[in-house]
């Protein structure tokens, strides 16, 4: 099976169309996308995109879920996530509700089963950022509104259609490249290693050797890897995934709920720390990603966080075209 890039200069016009393939669909992890829908979401991204950029009233005024409502659940801490989804929500005409950190849905200790069957009688979608992914799963298996991953301790699916949108906006066909993860095998690399199978990218993870990705998550995207001619591949050298790499990026080295280990961590991953001289092994106009927040100092220098070739803040401002595009097309009817 190969890639078809060019479905995403192709502009989306019915979301609403019958064979809209993801209405009502839940999406805890890149892998509940089959390729096709994958390329689906960020296409509709990309022409929501570049729509909202043309005529922003214009496309207010044809919000298409006035009367409705998404519930943002935030069991960690957000600036992005939640900024992006409010503000996504809201131009889709949807009103947003946040129950964030200690005043989350959960923080009394209602049953998942109980919360989500209540929230399910207001909202029209529920988002989610929480800790163990069978904690977002068993929300989704209560509840018949789509539900969202937004953050778990093993996946972040939202931040990595933003994150391929944003390779395909800065390199083209997504086939074609070599893809460099330097730092922690945590939901990041997770998210990389799932996006790179359906993209067909030749994928390097470089890790400390305790730090790998999990070995499942691995053998599942090498699965999809055989059909759509990717391949992924785990070092603990950084130098080897550098060598030629068109996208290099990073995460921080101690993920929410790891703080406590950061200073052991440290020491670990200095030898994975981004700088100018890994743009030097790279391939020349090697892009720079990184989610954020970033640690200045730690994983990156200050000088590839600020460098041309960075892509840092597209990438945060693509969070809100690839959630408007995955709410318009979940929240549609089925
Ligand atoms: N990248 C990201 O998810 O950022 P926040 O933690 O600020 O939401
Ligand atoms: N790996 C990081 C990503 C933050 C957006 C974390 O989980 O804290």
């Amino acid at each position: 099976m190969s890639v078809d890039w060019s479905v995403l200069d192709k502009p989306v016009t019915d979301l609403h169309a019958a064979k809209n393939p993801l209405a009502g669909r839940d999406v805890l992890r890149l892998f509940d996308l089959t390729p096709e829908e994958f390329h689906l979401v960020l296409s509709t991204a990309l022409a929501q995109k570049r729509a909202w950029k043309a005529d922003p009233s214009k496309v207010q005024a044809e919000a298409p879920y006035q009367g409705r409502a998404v519930g943002i659940i935030l069991e960690k801490p957000s600036m992005r996530t939640r900024v992006s989804f409010e503000l996504a929500a809201a131009r889709l005409g949807a009103h947003p509700v946040i129950m964030a950190d200690t005043h989350s849905a959960f923080s009394r200790g209602e049953s998942l089963k109980d919360t989500t069957m209540v929230m399910e009688r207001f909202v029209d979608a529920l988002v989610i950022r929480s800790f163990a992914q069978a904690r977002v799963e068993e929300i989704a298996h209560w509840a018949r509104i789509p539900v969202i991953n937004a953050l778990t301790d093993d996946f972040h699916p939202c931040q990595g259609l933003a994150d391929f949108l944003t390779m395909y906006e800065h390199k083209g066909d997504l086939s074609r490249l070599k893809l460099a993860y330097v730092g922690d095998g945590n939901n990041m690399a997770h998210t990389y290693l799932e996006g790179a199978a359906m993209s067909g990218m030749d994928c390097h993870i470089a890790t400390p050797p305790s730090y790998q990705p999990q070995e499942s998550y691995l053998n599942e995207a090498r699965a999809l890897a055989a059909r759509t001619g990717a391949s992924l591949t785990l070092t603990t050298s950084p130098d080897e995934a550098l060598a030629g790499a068109d996208v290099v990026i990073t995460d921080t080295w101690a993920s929410m709920g790891s703080e406590s280990q950061h200073d052991e961590r440290a020491v670990l991953f200095e030898p994975y720390r981004i700088t100018m001289a890994s743009f030097e092994a790279a391939a020349p106009r090697a892009l720079f990603m990184h989610c954020l927040p970033a640690h200045r100092g730690e994983e990156v220098t200050d000088e590839v966080m600020d460098a041309p070739f960075s892509a840092i803040y597209d990438e945060a401002e693509n969070r809100l075209h690839v959630q408007k595009a995955l709410l318009s097309l979940l929240m549609a009817e089925n």
